[in-house]
């Protein structure tokens, strides 16, 4: 790791086998499908360590993302979110040829155009239903999903699977004990959801979630058949903020160096916004934890510097540090690999294979 250039990701190699490990466990343990999402590391060798620890697919957020894993190799791919224009149902359709796809849908435009292009190609996808869980994205109501599913299954080229949500507003709270009160909202909006599709005499296959703070939940809740969780696999500060795992759980660290210290109390670092991402943890000021330098902050992010107000022990010129993300999932955008590491050596060096793949 000492000859390792910064700023760099670096991948405690240990701890995601464990973070791997304990959401396979908890899934089987309660007989959930686990689908990870990729999105938090768009790397296709840690896609096939989900897959080996028992993921019955991989969820994709875009359709760029699936067609990397998809060339890789990965035959069951959920794309989570709505595709929207020709261009992209196109690619859906072509998709949809080589590999077992799912679609979100939350339109009947959008089904039918969706369900057109792959009608015309001799093929039927599987379609989730989006409810909207409360978070207030995307999503049709849930006292509504009963109607839309009966329209769904009047389109051709589309075979209702059943209902996908996010439940990504557990987030925004400043405590653990928010977290929980959220969720439990959500998949109130959910048993509606799943009411309302009774009452037509509609049975979904899937049911599926996907917030990592509210696996433990979602596992427990009657109905769900689907976890999408992401997050889990590196962890960050965000995640420590919800309660749902300890810093000891932060696989991905950006190392970093000491680039300046002319400044009284504070001192400049090469990892900026680029490198750490201008997520903020809800009740935690600044930008990811130093490590060792625990009361200093990373008080301001320029593209490529770091700001840290400095408490306690002083920084050292060309000191390398360890930071711990507040989020990891923009940042893993923003490097071409990641590093991982066992016991301070170098053991893999992984293409972030998906990388700029927001189409
Ligand atoms: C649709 C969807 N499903 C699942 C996830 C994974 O959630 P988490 O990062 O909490 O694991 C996300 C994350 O943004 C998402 O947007």
């Amino acid at each position: 790791v000492d000859d390792l250039d910064t700023p760099t990701l670096v991948i405690d190699l240990g701890r995601v086998e464990r973070n791997i490990a304990n959401m396979a466990g908890l899934a089987a343990r309660h007989g959930i499908a686990l689908r990870p999402h990729v999105k938090s590391h768009k790397v296709v060798a840690l896609a096939r360590m989900q897959l080996e620890a028992g993921a019955t697919g991989i969820t994709c957020q875009k359709l760029s993302e699936a067609e990397v894993m998809a060339d890789a190799g990965v035959t069951d791919i959920l794309i989570a979110a709505q595709i929207v224009g020709p261009i992209k149902v196109q690619r859906l359709a072509d998709l949809a040829m080589i590999v077992k796809l799912t679609t979100v849908v939350d339109s009947v435009e959008g089904a039918q155009a969706i369900g057109a292009a792959l009608k015309s190609r001799g093929l039927e996808l599987d379609a989730l239903v989006e409810v909207d869980l409360g978070f207030q994205r995307c999503g049709v109501a849930p006292t509504d999903v009963g109607e839309f599913a009966t329209r769904l299954a009047a389109i051709p080229g589309l075979r209702f699977a059943g209902v996908m949500g996010y439940e990504g507003q557990i987030y925004s709270g400043a405590h653990i004990g928010d977290v929980a009160a959220e969720a439990e909202r959500a998949y109130e909006r959910l048993d509606i959801a799943l009411v309302s599709l009774a009452r037509v005499g509609v049975v979904p296959r899937c049911v599926s979630v996907g917030a990592t703070a509210a696996a433990r939940l979602a596992s427990l809740h009657p109905g769900i058949t689907e976890m999408r969780c992401g997050s889990y696999i590196f962890n960050d500060l965000t995640q420590v903020a919800a309660g749902s795992a300890l810093l000891e759980d932060c696989a991905a660290t950006v190392l970093s160096t000491v680039l300046s210290i002319a400044r009284r109390r504070s001192a400049v670092i090469d990892a900026g916004a680029k490198a750490l991402s201008l997520a903020q943890t809800p009740g935690r000021p600044g930008y990811g934890l130093v490590l060792g330098h625990e009361a200093s902050t990373i008080k301001r992010l320029s593209d490529e510097h770091g700001i840290i107000e400095v408490h306690g022990g002083p920084f050292r010129m060309g000191e390398r540090v360890h930071i711990v993300p507040n989020s990891h999932t923009t940042l893993v955008n923003e490097f071409s690999e990641m590093v991982g590491v066992r016991d301070g050596r170098v053991e893999e060096v992984w293409p972030v294979a998906a990388r700029g793949c927001i189409q």
